[in-house]
């Protein structure tokens, strides 16, 4: 008779731990002051300050989500270089489509690079056409898009770059932060991600220009938002028949966030580099140990800053993906099957509606659509479960 097998019990959910005490009581002592102003103010200044600072940016603006920062920034690349193309992924969140098909872009994809999960540079300079109004790359699970050809193309031709960083805060391309290289970067900070202001956001740049369009488009359009005297008084002067409070510029959604969100995020930002540091310790343990014959281990790691750990199948095996579904389950480990948003955006429904069977001329994310996985990575992960878990996918 054979001995039904144990299945150790890990309690691993996608995410704990990254709000805690310290931040909840930074909140309590916020409300214990004397009638504190709630709404965006002091405390979503001094955030924007403090994260352009750890990040190396000049100017900063915190919104209500990470969709919300791409939202704002396909309508600031709309108002200043007008409509055309932007160039995709397939394998990113829903947001950094709608946010294009929302500003009246059109969409044009390119497929991944298996070790990065990002646009494949090659395929994305192939795709370049006089149209293209720019590049927007997504910085999956903490891994590194960025490579010299790419900046080169969009350099060379004049094509702003725009790189979504929601999904890796702190990580790096030749030791400077994701999120700088572009002309702008847009950052989540969802409770699952690297820092969590409950839900938030952040659009960041060196432009002043697209400084002052986020900041208008944040709050309505409206153009006393801007920090840009000569811009209000411009208005102010070709309008004299609006009253100057209130004058809208284009017409745009409420994005704003609150002073709660704001205390929360400056709470945390002093542990978001240690709290990094044990992620990565975390990964390449996990990485290290896995087997290279089953699983995909060699992602370009340098620089990288992994909030979940990817296991993706070498071969496409659906016995085997069951099989790792199966344990992980029994084991209670959440993950998420496609990785970052699902996988394939080509083949959810409001894609398929536009682009039909498109979705089919995308090999590397269709193989992580169906063979790949997400699985959490928090500071306080305890290395002897991921031990454990890897031993038992290994055995498989
Ligand atoms: C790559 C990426 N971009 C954008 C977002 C949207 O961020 P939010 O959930 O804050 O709207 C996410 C979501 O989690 C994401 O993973």
């Amino acid at each position: 008779m054979t001995r039904p097998v144990q299945f150790p019990d890990l309690d691993w959910p996608l995410m704990r731990n990254n709000i805690t005490r310290a931040d909840l009581d930074a909140v309590i002592e916020f409300l214990r002051r004397d009638d504190p102003i709630l709404t965006q103010s002091r405390e979503v200044e001094a955030f924007e300050r403090e994260w352009s600072q750890w990040l190396g940016v000049k100017h900063s603006v915190f919104v209500n989500s990470g969709s919300s920062a791409n939202e704002l920034t396909m309508l600031a690349l709309r108002e200043k270089f007008g409509g055309g193309e932007v160039i995709v992924p397939p394998l990113c969140w829903i947001s950094d489509i709608a946010s294009v098909l929302f500003a009246g872009f059109t969409p044009v994809f390119a497929d991944i690079n298996p070790r990065t999960l990002g646009l494949d540079s090659a395929d994305v300079i192939r795709k370049l056409t006089p149209r293209t109004r720019a590049v927007f790359i997504t910085h999956i699970l903490g891994y590194n898009a960025l490579d010299d050809a790419l900046l080169d193309a969009c350099r060379t031709r004049g094509i702003p770059l725009i790189e979504d960083v929601c999904e890796s805060h702190g990580a790096t391309f030749r030791g400077r932060k994701l999120g700088t290289w572009g002309w702008a970067s847009n950052f989540s900070f969802y409770y699952a991600h690297h820092l969590s202001t409950i839900e938030g956001g952040m659009i960041c740049t060196d432009d002043r220009e697209l400084y002052e369009l986020c900041r208008l488009g944040r709050s309505h359009g409206m153009v006393r938002e801007s920090r840009d005297d000569a811009l209000k008084e411009r208005y102010v002067r070709e309008h004299a028949d609006l009253n100057p409070a209130f004058i809208f510029a284009f017409p745009a959604h409420n994005m704003r966030s609150t002073e709660i969100n704001a205390v929360m995020g400056r709470s945390q930002l002093p542990r978001l580099d240690a709290n990094n540091l044990l992620r990565t310790r975390n990964l390449e343990r996990f990485l290290a140990r896995l087997d290279p014959r089953k699983f995909r281990t060699d992602f370009a790691t340098e620089g990288s800053s992994n909030y979940a750990f990817t296991l993706i199948l070498r071969e496409p095996d659906e016995a085997l993906r069951d099989r790792c579904m199966a344990v992980m389950s029994r084991c209670r480990v959440e993950f998420r099957r496609g990785t970052s948003g699902g996988g394939n955006q080509l083949r959810q429904p409001y894609l398929r509606r536009l682009l039909g069977d498109h979705y089919r001329q995308f090999p590397q994310t269709d193989h992580v659509h169906f063979f790949g996985f997400y699985i959490g990575n928090y500071p306080d992960l305890d290395p002897a479960k991921i031990d454990v878990l890897v031993d038992l996918l290994n055995a498989l």
